[in-house]
């Protein structure tokens, strides 16, 4: 089980800014991306991954990752995750000063070539190269290096993919050094039977490296795979604030989950996550002002809070408030 921060029940990691904005044609402008990640942090965010360092040839919508890290890293108790797919890109992020990493590793063979042109075996000796760079760095600012499993649950190129290579791979990756790993919904072809296996099959094969899960809405399955997921354990999730997502060398892959809308779940159920909801919807607006052709979408923005909606975080803070207790957020 991830350590959590005091009072959050579990964290949502916020991807929009990597996942969203890779999938956009234009790039959103710098400026517009610190104040997009400022407004998310304001709002309750505890993590979020703010780039890539990938080739800026092909994505340039990504090629100002170090600058937004640097930014980001100035914003107190949020930690700043970036992918990068492989060592040049790790070298970057960790100069850039990341406090984790996030490498994807596919179980597809022919999803991780489109993608990163390697073979999954050859990433997984990437991630070790990158763990041992890792371990090179002083322990007071050593980065964590975490790894998602992309196409776990099937892929738009290979169609289905076995569990056992799944697993086998989660096991090559926690002994390659990764501090956690957990399973990508890439594709957006998850149930939420195959999360539960799946998640609860993670755990005793690598017990408590166990990672998040790292869910797309393409098929409209999404917060049903993540209520699946939490029964598996799962206690970080990755989601988009307005469903901007993709992956550009996976076709047909769309949208990530909906942030607002996995806050709402979790908070109705009594999960904290530390974040307000009308904060957090008011910050669209900035991905409004910074790329004002892109669609965002959501049930809860689009249909509003219901009338004297009670969020965890909020009742159970005023709850420990009368108690005297300070554990809250
Ligand atoms: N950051 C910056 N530049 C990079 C880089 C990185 N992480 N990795 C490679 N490059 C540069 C190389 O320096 C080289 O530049 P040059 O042409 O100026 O000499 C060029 O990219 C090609 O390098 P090479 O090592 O031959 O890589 P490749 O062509 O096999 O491409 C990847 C491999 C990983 C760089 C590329 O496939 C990639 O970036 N994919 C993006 C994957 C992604 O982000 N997917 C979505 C997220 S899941
Ligand atoms: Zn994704």
């Amino acid at each position: 089980m991830a350590v959590l921060s005091q009072g959050v029940d579990v964290l949502v990691s916020e991807v929009g800014p990597r996942d969203g904005l890779q999938s956009v044609k234009r790039a959103m402008p710098t400026a517009v991306k610190h104040r997009w990640i400022a407004a998310l942090a304001d709002a309750g965010l505890r993590e979020i991954e703010v780039g890539s360092f990938v080739s800026p040839k092909l994505l340039p919508q990504m090629a100002d990752a170090a600058d937004v890290v640097h930014e980001a890293a100035q914003i107190p108790g949020l930690t700043v995750l970036a992918l990068a797919p492989n060592f040049k890109g790790a070298e970057r992020a960790f100069a850039a000063g990341v406090h984790k990493l996030t490498m994807p590793v596919s179980a597809s063979r022919l999803h991780s070539m489109a993608n990163i042109r390697m073979t999954p075996e050859q990433a997984i000796d990437e991630v070790a190269r990158v763990c041992a760079l890792r371990d090179g760095i002083a322990v007071e600012r050593r980065p964590g290096v975490e790894v998602g499993i992309s196409t776990a649950f099937g892929c738009t190129m290979e169609g289905p993919v076995a569990e056992d290579w799944v697993m086998a791979m989660a096991v090559m990756l926690a002994r390659a050094g990764a501090d956690s790993i957990g399973l990508s919904d890439t594709t957006g072809y998850a149930n939420p039977v195959q999360v539960r296996r799946m998640f609860t099959r993670l755990r005793t094969e690598i017990g408590d490296r166990t990672g998040g899960a790292h869910l797309h809405n393409t098929r409209g399955q999404g917060l049903a795979n993540v209520v699946a997921a939490l029964d598996a354990g799962v206690s970080t999730f990755d989601s988009s604030q307005g469903g901007l997502g993709g992956c550009p060398y996976a076709p047909g892959a769309t949208g990530n989950i909906v942030t607002e809308d996995l806050v709402f779940l979790l908070e109705a159920m009594g999960l904290r996550t530390g974040i307000d909801l009308e904060r957090l919807i008011a910050a669209r607006r900035i991905i409004h002002e910074g790329l004002p052709d892109e669609p965002l979408y959501g049930h809860v923005p689009d249909a509003g809070l219901p009338k004297g909606f009670s969020p965890a975080s909020r009742a159970r803070d005023v709850a420990s408030a009368a108690n005297g207790d300070r554990g809250g957020i």
